[in-house]
């Protein structure tokens, strides 16, 4: 099942990238943007998000290739919210994704329009998929709730306003579920919508997004202070450098780690509506524990 799970991501990966090359290859669109575009979405990354919406969808008895659109779509906001926190106004990094960030290689002008491009395309991506009208409307539903003011960028904004104060648990765990939990939510409930699935699917699927993305998130911090730039592909410490209380800040590293484990079982028992093929996700959420990139 291990060796599995990862054929699965590999081959998720590979459908979602070819996907978003085509997507950005027929625009009309001047060529640098569709450059700075590519030059971010095609660097590589976990593609957690258009994994677990493709894997949802097969898990309700869907087809992988309707939700390709939804996953696609996914990735291009997380892909351009990445670019924004790049920038110097926010987390001011200069590499994401082993390679300059978008606002080094472009300039931030050409940065910041690349990261609206990616936004505007996502939701072009779920109008234009041949799902029936119904499904693409609740499709756009989800993503925009999860990905605008209550969810990504809420959490965004809460994250770079907690710069200036010293947040508690309760203000960190909100400041994760908008910036990041929120967009695994939707890549994982998107799933379920492309498939058809029912309410109670749903919601389960929204609930597990959400306890991954908590976890997800304080490895991320883990990864901040011990991980590896070079398998990491971006910088080590960047939120000691810009004030960011996280957990590992605030509770210290073994505490961090047993939370990140507390927030795993709960996602997992989340998914008890599925059948015994969830046991891929059980593998994933395991192996976010253990990431080292
Ligand atoms: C980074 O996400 C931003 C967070 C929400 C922590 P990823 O670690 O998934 O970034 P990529 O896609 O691999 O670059
Ligand atoms: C960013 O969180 C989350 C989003 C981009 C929405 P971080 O600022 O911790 O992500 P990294 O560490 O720069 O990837
Ligand atoms: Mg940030
Ligand atoms: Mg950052
Ligand atoms: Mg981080």
């Amino acid at each position: 099942m291990a060796a599995n799970w990862k054929e699965k991501m590999l081959r998720s990966c590979e459908m979602t990238e070819n996907y978003l090359k085509d997507c950005v290859a027929k625009l009309s669109a001047p060529e640098e943007l569709k450059e700075a575009m590519l030059y971010s979405l095609l660097a590589g990354g976990t593609r957690l998000r258009p994994y677990l919406c493709l894997a949802f969808c097969r898990l309700c008895g869907g087809n992988e290739q309707d939700a390709l659109p939804f996953a696609a779509a996914v990735e291009m906001i997380h892909t351009y919210s990445l670019i924004h926190d790049d920038l110097p106004c926010m987390d001011n990094d200069d590499l994401r994704r082993g390679k300059p960030a978008n606002h080094i290689r472009f300039g931030e002008a050409n940065a910041l329009l690349a990261g609206d491009a990616l936004l505007n395309l996502a939701f072009e991506s779920v109008l234009c998929s041949n799902l029936p009208a119904d499904l693409v409307k609740e499709g756009l539903a989800v993503l925009g709730q999860k990905a605008g003011a209550c969810g990504m960028i809420g959490g965004q904004t809460l994250d770079l306003a907690a710069e200036k104060i010293t947040p508690d648990e309760e203000m960190l765990l909100q400041i994760n579920r908008g910036k990041t939990s929120a967009l695994i939510q939707a890549a994982c409930v998107m799933g379920c919508v492309a498939a058809r699935a029912d309410e109670t699917k749903k919601q389960a699927a929204n609930a597990f997004g959400e306890a991954l993305g908590i976890t997800f998130q304080l490895t991320d911090d883990l990864l901040d202070v011990r991980g590896d730039e070079t398998k990491l592909g971006k910088p080590i410490g960047s939120d000691e450098k810009q004030n960011k209380t996280t957990f590992v800040a605030l509770l210290g590293i073994s505490a961090t780690e047993q939370r990140a484990k507390e927030e795993n079982e709960r996602g997992k028992e989340a998914l008890s509506c599925f059948g015994p093929e969830k046991e891929e996700l059980f593998l994933l959420a395991d192996w976010l524990l253990e990431r080292e990139s």
